[in-house]
């Protein structure tokens, strides 16, 4: 049961078994869906019945070992590893966790080639997630002051990671201290991300939270009500650049006009330093029929999953060794490649 609030978890492993908990059904039903192989995973990610940067790559490392169990050709391990691991991490292009973890349990597989090293491999990823969440909602909770608003879009919560997310992780360690505030919810269209799941569970856990729609940011902001925008992150590139989820340069843009600080709250399992800028990114285009909902039929529609802030709209990083603020290319590097 996860400890940020009494929410069900994202991902759940026990006794070589996966189990992920089907948001698309969220938050009417708790549902559970049995991993027994790669295609189930392949198809879980790629609807986004599990979602959320870290908890794709959560699920990625055990999904590998699911799909590895029967593997009893040593000599063949790797190589049918990597062909798994190539073929899962074409259910969505842009969260860089689900590369970042294909590659932590394949090179766990180039230093010995087992189940038992993968399975390692994969329980240290989640292990690891759930520190780095803590340590996100310590670095963090002092960007959120007493009696005001924070805003946030989409949802980078519990049910986006192992347990407390990212962008909510100092909200909820700010609340269990006692101090209040509140958080306006953008829904998040198409998928409506913050209406399912982060208003759902940020008022599980008694936080005071508004919903609204994501074109009401700017009179929200224009009122005075919002201090900080916290928002969570798909892939932070070199130079600063966010891949986030759509919407989000959006509220960037708007911070900017009403001087209100932006924020985000970045794992180091997201960051990419591989990639330079944010035009390095492929950004997931999804099914019209996200979007169509009552338009009339055969309207033309686009539907990016994400778009990219760039870095100068950037206020900081909340990473779990500390803040980093600009420049971005030299202070990211120094806290999430040398710094620790
Ligand atoms: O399409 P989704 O729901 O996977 O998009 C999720 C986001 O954009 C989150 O903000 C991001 O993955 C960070 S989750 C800690």
């Amino acid at each position: 049961m996860n400890t940020a609030s009494s929410i069900p978890s994202a991902v759940e492993w026990r006794d070589g078994r996966l189990r992920l908990l089907d948001q698309r059904r969220l938050p009417h039903h708790v549902e559970y869906l049995d991993i027994a192989d790669l295609n189930q995973a392949w198809e879980a990610i790629n609807t986004l019945a599990v979602r959320g940067a870290p908890a794709i790559g959560i699920a990625a490392g055990y999904a590998l070992v699911v799909a590895m169990a029967d593997e009893t050709d040593r000599d063949g391990f790797l190589a049918t590893l990597r062909r798994k691991a190539e073929h899962l991490q074409s259910a969505r292009p842009t969260a860089v966790n689900l590369e970042w973890a294909a590659r932590r349990i394949c090179a766990a597989a180039e230093r010995s080639p087992d189940l038992q090293a993968i399975r390692a491999e994969a329980e240290a990823i989640h292990a690891e997630d759930r520190a780095i969440c803590q340590a996100l909602g310590h670095h963090g909770k002092h960007l959120i002051q007493p009696d005001t608003g924070v805003l946030t879009h989409c949802n980078a919560g519990a049910l986006a990671v192992s347990e407390l997310g990212t962008a909510t992780a100092p909200m909820y360690v700010s609340h269990a201290e006692g101090k209040p505030f509140r958080v306006f919810v953008d829904e998040t269209r198409p998928l409506l991300q913050g209406a399912r799941l982060t208003a759902w569970e940020l008022s599980q856990a008694g936080i005071d939270v508004q919903l609204i729609c994501d074109n009401m940011a700017a009179s929200v902001m224009a009122a005075g009500e919002v201090s900080l925008a916290l928002v969570g992150t798909d892939r932070v590139t070199r130079n600063g650049d966010v891949v986030n989820k759509i919407g989000t340069l959006n509220v960037a843009i708007l911070c900017k006009h009403f001087d209100v600080p932006f924020y985000v709250a970045l794992p180091s399992s997201t960051y990419d330093p591989q990639s330079a800028t944010g035009a390095d990114v492929t950004i997931e285009q999804r099914s019209a029929d996200e979007v169509l909902g009552t338009a009339a039929a055969g309207v033309s529609v686009r539907n990016p999953a994400f778009d990219v802030t760039p870095a100068e709209l950037v206020t900081g990083f909340v990473t779990e060794h500390g803040i980093a603020k600009p420049p971005f290319a030299t202070s990211l590097a120094d806290l999430l490649i040398a710094g620790h």
